[in-house]
């Protein structure tokens, strides 16, 4: 366990209360990084709405603005690209600081090693500790030339090469991250690149890719595109992130007295696994106003306090809810009997490794866990149990730190959080909008 930084923002939750109103939560953080990215690739200018003004996807936007892509904003959520075309890219001189952003990071890879010029990809200590052969491995498969530090780690030096060549890749794990940077290098790659993944993950890239003009093809568990060809401009409406609405569908469904509506969700299919288990748990979640936002399903959601039972967690569901089980397994802790879940070793290469960190806060809270390689098992305190209070390292993870704000609406004495600065990488405002929904949470500066 690390110790807490001192010049760090920390959370303080005071016990009980519910969490009641009408909201809307940030701006989905994976499509604002492919919205970042397609737009400054395409032909014209895009006009973005909902964009994520958080620090992740404000370090892609710098990161293309220092490659001379012309922005204006963002501004409310309003930002404007002036797309460079795809060979329009200005080579930076030193490197490009994607701070704590490992999507950044893994699918600039794949783009900049399309291009003539060179490249070096840097980041956090956080970000610099997290494996990135998983991308460079099979770049250099497709000609690419990138090098790594000796444990495969940032900082990503990246080195133009006369051409890439398309590859057919069966991805080891489903990560979104690594079909990305693969499908972006393979605009630049001649012939076809294709993807195969182990089990479905979010497939906004393929979305954005065919909303801007560019052939996706689609089979089964393939996906491929061609090399050579242009972008388009075109109108992006990023939906609110469903990895954020997380905290308040868990906050909402364990305290008592809760009815909250969450508006204009994501709902993309490859990232619904949080309704789908939550759900399978006992939630009182109603999916209102269905319809289609920009290429992406989006919906407002309700949702009421309900009795929560622990559940096997199915393991097809694991990639489709992978960031968001730092809340629900406040969601488990909350609920009757046991929460099993397997087949999620991927938790511990996240921001931080969240298997262990998740079980050493659960354990502060007085919640009985086993760690396991690939997942944890957790005794639920009962539908009417409470958790106890504590101070909880958040590891500088974003998600750790919203998801033990949430848990203080089941504690019976305060929860304090510290080192919660990056929750600004995900979710600027979160303490705000939290408060105005009925948290008792109070940031406290440093
Ligand atoms: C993301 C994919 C996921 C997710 C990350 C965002 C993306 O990572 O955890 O927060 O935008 O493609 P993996 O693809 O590595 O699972």
């Amino acid at each position: 366990m690390t110790a807490s930084n001192e010049c760090q923002r920390r959370f303080e939750v005071a016990p009980g209360g519910a969490l009641r109103g009408r909201l809307r939560v940030p701006g989905d953080k994976s499509v604002s990084h492919r919205a970042v990215m397609l737009a400054a690739l395409a032909d014209g200018v895009t006009e973005i709405t909902g964009f994520l003004e958080g620090a992740d996807s404000l370090a892609t936007l710098a990161a293309f603005r220092s490659m001379g892509v012309r922005a204006e904003g963002p501004e409310n959520g309003r930002l404007v690209v002036h797309g460079a075309g795809l060979h329009g890219l200005k080579p930076v001189e030193g490197a490009l600081d994607l701070g704590n952003s490992g999507t950044s990071m893994r699918l600039l890879a794949g783009l900049l090693a399309g291009q003539r010029f060179a490249s070096v990809l840097t980041g956090d200590l956080s970000l610099s500790r997290r494996p990135m052969r998983r991308v460079t491995d099979p770049l250099a498969r497709m000609g690419a030339r990138l090098d790594t530090t000796p444990a495969g780690t940032a900082p990503i030096g990246i080195h133009p090469v006369p051409a890439l060549r398309g590859i057919h890749y069966e991805m080891p794990v489903a990560s979104a991250q690594v079909k990305s940077s693969l499908l972006l290098a393979g605009l630049y790659a001649e012939g076809e690149t294709c993807v195969t993944e182990p089990a479905p993950s979010r497939d906004h890239t393929e979305r954005m890719l065919a909303a801007f003009g560019w052939p996706v093809q689609r089979d089964g568990s393939r996906v491929c595109v061609r090399g050579g060809g242009r972008l388009t401009a075109a109108p992006i409406a990023v939906p609110a992130d469903i990895s954020s609405a997380a905290f308040f569908l868990v906050g909402a469904s364990i305290a008592p007295g809760s009815d909250l509506v969450l508006e204009q969700v994501g709902m993309n299919p490859t990232r619904t696994g949080v309704l789908n288990i939550l759900r399978a748990m006992g939630a009182d979640i109603a999916v209102e106003h269905a319809r289609v936002l920009g290429g992406e399903p989006v919906a407002d959601l309700r949702v009421r306090a309900a009795a929560l039972r622990g559940i096997h967690i199915p393991e097809d569901q694991v990639p489709l809810a992978i960031d968001e089980f730092p809340a629900l397994f406040i969601a488990a802790a909350c609920a009757d009997g046991e929460t099993l879940l397997t087949g999620a070793a991927e938790l511990r290469v996240k921001e931080s490794d969240r298997i262990a960190v998740m079980a050493d806060g659960l354990a502060t809270l007085g919640v009985a866990v086993e760690p396991r390689a690939d997942g944890i098992r957790i005794a639920g305190r009962g539908a009417a149990g409470m958790l106890g209070g504590g101070r909880i390292a958040s590891h500088d993870d974003h998600r750790i730190a919203m998801a033990f704000a949430m848990a203080a609406l089941r504690a019976t004495a305060p929860i304090a959080i510290d080192d919660c600065d990056n929750v600004t990488t995900s979710f600027p405002g979160f303490a705000a909008l939290a408060a105005g929904a009925g948290l008792g949470i109070t940031e406290v500066a440093p």
